[in-house]
């Protein structure tokens, strides 16, 4: 009943035959695997035609571009208490977040003039020297600020700063100017209520772009056709110089392939006139787009909300 080899006599042709078949399945298995690798990196390639500069495939769906990919969670329990005392550690992190987020517009040393904030009106706060304060300057009342922006100005809700470091940016923020108005214990009871911090506070998912892809999230290949068609269209826009909304959005556009390309890569603006205003809003920078964006007016902004709205969905028809 014995078929294999070693039921056979010894006969140099067989064993000559058996290797034959080894290397061609070999043969085979290599043969796929190369195919495979080839069809990955044509990907590749497309991809890098697409978004004309590997950094892009970092640009991020969720609108933080420059956060790493980070899966929604509830934070600790938050102490306001104890985390209302500046110690060395929570100054030292606040500076950090500081140096990365916020000197841009209020300066390496709380000025209010960091190069970003130069366009804008009103200007970033001066925190060495401030002169009038919407929320107010108490730690109780810039966590609202960080939480909520101030509307229609250049300050964004600072909301993905996860709670516990945004009281350190916070408390570095006190040190620019020393006679700060201290939190009494009953405004530190009411922020912790406002939030319910002590329960811990949901941060929402960031995911860059280029992961959503890769993970279909985002389809690519209607993403590539938005995209395509949207640059193609907004260029015969602009040459046209019919259209005054594609004048509009050229000029508080900083990078015209990356803006198109957040635009392409989130749905959630196309909503409403709100949710682009927050799309816009928040980052502008990473994005794209232009501090100036904080200066359109509400009818400015509509007529280019119109006008995308348009340039994304004419790809579909
Ligand atoms: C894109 C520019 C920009 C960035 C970045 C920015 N801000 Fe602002 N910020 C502004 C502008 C503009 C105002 C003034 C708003 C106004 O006068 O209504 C402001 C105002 C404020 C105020 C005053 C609010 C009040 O009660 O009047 C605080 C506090 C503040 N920012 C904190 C921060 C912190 C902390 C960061 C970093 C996490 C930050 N900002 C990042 C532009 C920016």
């Amino acid at each position: 009943m014995s078929h294999n080899n070693s039921g056979k006599k010894f006969n140099v042709f067989n064993l000559f035959r058996d290797l034959t078949k080894f290397y061609f399945i070999l043969y085979l298995l290599v043969l796929s695997f190369i195919v495979f690798l080839g069809a990955k990196y044509v990907k590749t390639l497309d991809y890098n035609k697409l978004f004309y500069a590997k950094e892009l495939l970092a640009a991020d769906t969720n609108m933080r571009v420059t956060l790493p990919l980070k899966k929604g969670s509830i934070t600790p329990p938050v102490d306001v208490a104890k985390l209302s005392i500046p110690t060395p550690e929570l100054l030292a992190k606040g500076k950090d977040i500081y140096n990365a987020s916020c000197a841009s517009c209020h300066g390496e040393t709380g000025a209010g003039n960091g190069p970003a904030g130069a366009a804008l009106n009103p200007p970033p706060r001066n925190f060495v020297n401030p002169q009038l304060w919407k929320n107010g300057p108490k730690i109780s009342q810039m966590y609202i600020t960080l939480q909520e922006g101030i509307p229609n100005t250049g300050m964004a809700s600072f909301s993905t700063i996860p709670p516990e470091d945004r009281f350190a940016v916070i408390q570095y923020v006190h040190t620019f100017n020393l006679s700060y108005p201290k939190d009494t214990p009953e405004d530190l009871v009411m922020l912790d209520d406002k939030y319910s911090l002590k329960n811990g506070v949901k941060m929402a998912n960031q995911i860059p772009l280029g992961l959503a892809i890769d993970l279909e999230m985002l389809d690519y290949d209607t993403l590539k056709a938005d995209l395509n068609n949207a640059v193609q269209s907004f260029e015969n826009d602009l040459k046209s110089k019919k259209d005054t909304s594609a004048l509009i959005l050229n000029e508080i556009v900083s990078n015209k392939n990356k803006a198109l390309v957040s635009l392409a890569g989130n749905t959630k603006w196309k909503e409403s006139p709100e949710e682009f205003t927050k799309f816009l809003g928040t980052d502008p920078l990473d994005k794209g787009f232009k501090a100036t964006v904080y200066q359109l007016s509400p009818e400015k902004i509509n007529q280019i909300y119109s006008y995308l709205k348009n340039l994304f969905t004419k790809s579909r028809a």
